[in-house]
């Protein structure tokens, strides 16, 4: 079994705390993804599990072994970073068996893996060749391949994709994916990229300034995010984030924004209206609903069109509201033009709202119904 767990674990440099506190569990076998801005400790989590940085304090184990004292040689771990580190001067073959070798593997069981894992990977035509005769998508390929082949319990991946051009970035993702599934191992994947975050994680862990913000199904972070830093990290466009207050009267409460009315719905009772006045009303780009009828009777909004960007199927409007700047991300059969005011419609099962003062969403927890498909 090869579960990751921190417990209570913190990570300073010298007097700068980059890991406050930290209680994670990462399931066996499960492809786990810690995402969030350049600078929130990602790295430093997966160097922490590598054992390439020492815990401050608290308790890291790996599977039913503590390991803060264990060397990285012996915590059964393959980690892949994004500059692949590939040894320039041996071939593909000898950079993939170097770490076997290392291990005083037997030579026959060398071969065997080595030849397994460049078929898997595509890599069979290149075994001669050096590293800087092989394009980024081959280098990074090799550097995953000499993970594999040491068989771990845990891979590590600190954002491989990187470096790597948006088309070859999207095929090497989708082989991530494949390979988790053939290998059933335990993978650990750090990237700022949303996208990737979403796509191949089974879990992912959304982390801001060192603590995990939310941890879930990649669905369950786009449907209920559970504050404002991960309703505006996942999804693109970015949601929308409109100000308001609440004004109760007797039972009933709205919330008021600039140039729009919504009602409270039940939705959102699990709070106490007297207690939150100022909130913060998010609604995605591709919920907003062009031209409503009023039979539909939504709250609505008036926008004029700034900028107007064709994505082919979809297109995305920036416009300017009487309650501030909106995203709007449209089909693309609507008659819509720069410089046209339009009104948007807000559905009500749509809409997320967030205490302004701790950002904390306010959707109730027996809220059934997704917030956004
Ligand atoms: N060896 C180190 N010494 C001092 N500060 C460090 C060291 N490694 C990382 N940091 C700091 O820790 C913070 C988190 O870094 P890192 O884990 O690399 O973030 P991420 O991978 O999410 O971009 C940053 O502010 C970084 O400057
Ligand atoms: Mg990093």
């Amino acid at each position: 079994m090869a579960e990751v767990r921190f417990k209570n674990v913190t990570k300073s440099f010298g007097d700068v705390t980059v890991i406050p506190k930290l209680d994670l569990v990462i399931p066996d076998k499960k492809f786990v993804v810690l995402v969030g801005p350049s600078g929130c400790g990602k790295s430093t989590t997966l160097r922490l599990i590598a054992g390439l940085e020492e815990v401050s304090s608290g308790s890291l184990f790996i599977g039913e072994n503590k390991v803060n004292n264990v060397l990285p040689r012996n915590r059964d771990i393959a980690m892949v970073f994004q500059s692949y580190a590939l040894y320039p001067h041996m071939n593909v073959w000898e950079n993939l068996a170097f770490g076997l070798t290392l291990r005083k593997i037997d030579k026959q069981e060398i071969r065997k893996r080595v030849k397994e894992v460049s078929k898997t990977l595509g890599l069979e035509m290149f075994l001669k060749r050096r590293p800087k005769d092989l394009s980024g998508g081959q280098r990074q390929r090799v550097a995953m391949g000499r993970a594999i082949v040491r068989r771990p319990s845990v891979f590590l991946f600190d954002e491989p994709l990187s470096n790597l051009d948006a088309k070859l970035r999207a095929e090497m993702r989708r082989e991530i994916a494949k390979l988790h599934r053939r290998l059933e191992t335990t993978i650990v994947y750090v990237t700022h990229d949303q996208v990737e975050a979403m796509t191949l994680a089974d879990c992912v862990v959304a982390m801001k300034d060192g603590i995990v913000q939310q941890m879930g199904e990649p669905l369950e972070l786009y449907r209920r995010p559970a504050n404002l830093f991960v309703a505006g990290f996942i999804g693109t466009p970015q949601m929308n984030f409109i100000n308001g207050e609440i004004e109760a009267s007797g039972r009933d409460a709205k919330i008021v924004t600039k140039g729009m009315e919504l009602r409270l719905s039940s939705r959102f009772s699990g709070f106490d209206k007297e207690d939150v006045k100022e909130v913060v009303v998010g609604i995605r780009p591709s919920d907003l609903v062009v031209s409503p009828s009023s039979k539909d009777s939504l709250a609505t909004i008036k926008a004029s069109v700034e900028v107007r960007e064709p994505m082919g199927a979809e297109v995305f409007l920036s416009l300017d509201s009487e309650a501030g700047p909106l995203q709007a991300r449209v089909e693309n059969h609507h008659k819509v033009d720069v410089g046209d005011t339009i009104t948007f419609g807000i559905p009500e099962d749509k809409m997320h709202l967030f205490n302004k003062e701790t950002g904390v969403s306010m959707l109730s927890l027996d809220d059934e119904k997704p917030a956004a498909e």
